[in-house]
């Protein structure tokens, strides 16, 4: 056998191989989307900390060094909270003691996080640029702008935590779902519920998301090589999406320290955290992770913790060093090679597709 079992995705999606490269928020750009868009895969844009401007730009850039691939532009569809001030000043109160060591200025505002979720202005910047495929996180915007997402052409992805919220993706519009497993590195994609027992293995989840709907199925969450490929397709995905092994690749935006934890974190050394932004997210146990614990009930709602963090980021990381900074990666994070995204992308896909023939 030559040809990919099941081509549900790679037709629907346009690609020549099952790998879909993570979105990953602040951590990859347009030099990534295009290395993997060039091997076959579906390279992604994400958008949820770029203006409309830079989005804009990226897409130029794109479309200029990848030619008629096709391309993923990811949106946060979370709820804004409304200010609870009261929540903001006991979570400063929290990290007080971290500012006085610092000397970072208490009595100063707390930064805002730029973490936007997609609104109508999204919505237009999406009819403007008509992007193939539009992946989202913590669910689906309003029912009118979905419609006119997929009224604009793109293809509608979206993360699925459990069985529940993949039946509920696929009931609203869904082309495809992504089942994603508790090993995965960055904010988990859970929407209908907020407690963390509720999570499923990659394991247990694809193939029960795969019964549960009709629509493809794509794994994401601790694969990182062709062994967890090939393991993805035997539980009923049509392609996988994948993360921290691309924060090995030169084309990531990695800082330096993130890159030094990465480097040398054994695969035991992740959590789900909300400290960082209020939201569960996986990453590599740090100071702030082990004084407070990785999740606490007193970080305000998403996206607002991060804020009182910023002024102690900006001094540490300053410094070279990630006390406060969240280091996004997953539990496969040992499984990260050093080498191009689009020597990764090929040597994932063709290494599977050699052992499927055999
Ligand atoms: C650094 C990092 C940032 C991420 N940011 C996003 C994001 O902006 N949007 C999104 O849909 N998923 C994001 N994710 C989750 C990924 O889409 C994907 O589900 C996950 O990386 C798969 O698991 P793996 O890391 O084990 O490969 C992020 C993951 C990482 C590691």
């Amino acid at each position: 056998m030559s040809q990919w079992p099941d081509r549900r995705i790679l037709d629907l999606l346009g690609i020549e191989r099952p790998i879909l490269q993570a979105p990953m928020a602040g951590a990859s750009g347009t030099a990534m989307a295009i290395a993997v868009s060039q091997a076959g895969g579906l390279g992604a844009l994400p958008c949820a900390m770029l203006t409309h401007q830079q989005v804009r730009e990226h897409i130029a850039a794109f479309r200029a060094a990848s030619p008629g691939r096709a391309l993923n532009l990811n949106f946060f569809c979370h709820q804004v909270p409304a200010c609870d001030a009261d929540a903001l000043t006991a979570w400063k109160q929290t990290l007080e003691p971290y500012y006085r060591a610092l000397g970072a200025d208490f009595e100063a505002p707390a930064p805002a996080s730029n973490r936007a979720p997609f609104d109508e202005q999204s919505c237009q910047l999406v009819e403007e640029l008509r992007p193939e495929v539009v992946s989202f996180h913590f669910g689906l915007p309003q029912a009118d702008l979905l419609r006119r997402v997929k009224a604009s052409g793109a293809r509608v992805l979206s993360s699925a935590t459990t069985v529940e919220e993949a039946r509920w993706l696929q009931d609203r519009g869904c082309d495809a779902i992504i089942a994603m497993g508790y090993e995965a590195g960055g904010h988990r994609g859970m929407f209908l519920s907020e407690d963390i027992t509720t999570q499923i293995g990659t394991l247990a989840l694809v193939p029960q998301v795969a019964d549960a709907v009709d629509v493809p199925v794509i794994a994401a969450g601790g694969i990182a090589d062709h062994r967890g490929l090939l393991a993805a397709l035997a539980l009923g995905a049509s392609a996988v999406q994948i993360g921290t092994a691309y924060l090995f690749c030169p084309e990531a935006n990695v800082s330096s320290f993130h890159r030094q934890a990465l480097d040398s974190a054994p695969a035991s050394d992740t959590a789900l955290t909300n400290l960082f932004t209020g939201r569960p997210a996986r990453g590599i146990n740090n100071r702030l992770m082990r004084d407070l614990g990785p999740m606490s009930a007193q970080a305000p709602r998403f996206p607002l913790a991060g804020g009182a963090l910023m002024p102690l980021r900006a001094i540490t990381e300053a410094q070279g060093d990630s006390d406060f900074s969240n280091l996004w990666a997953g539990q496969a994070l040992r499984l990260g090679r050093y080498m191009s995204a689009a020597d990764l992308t090929r040597d994932i896909a063709d290494k599977a597709l050699a052992r499927l023939s055999r």
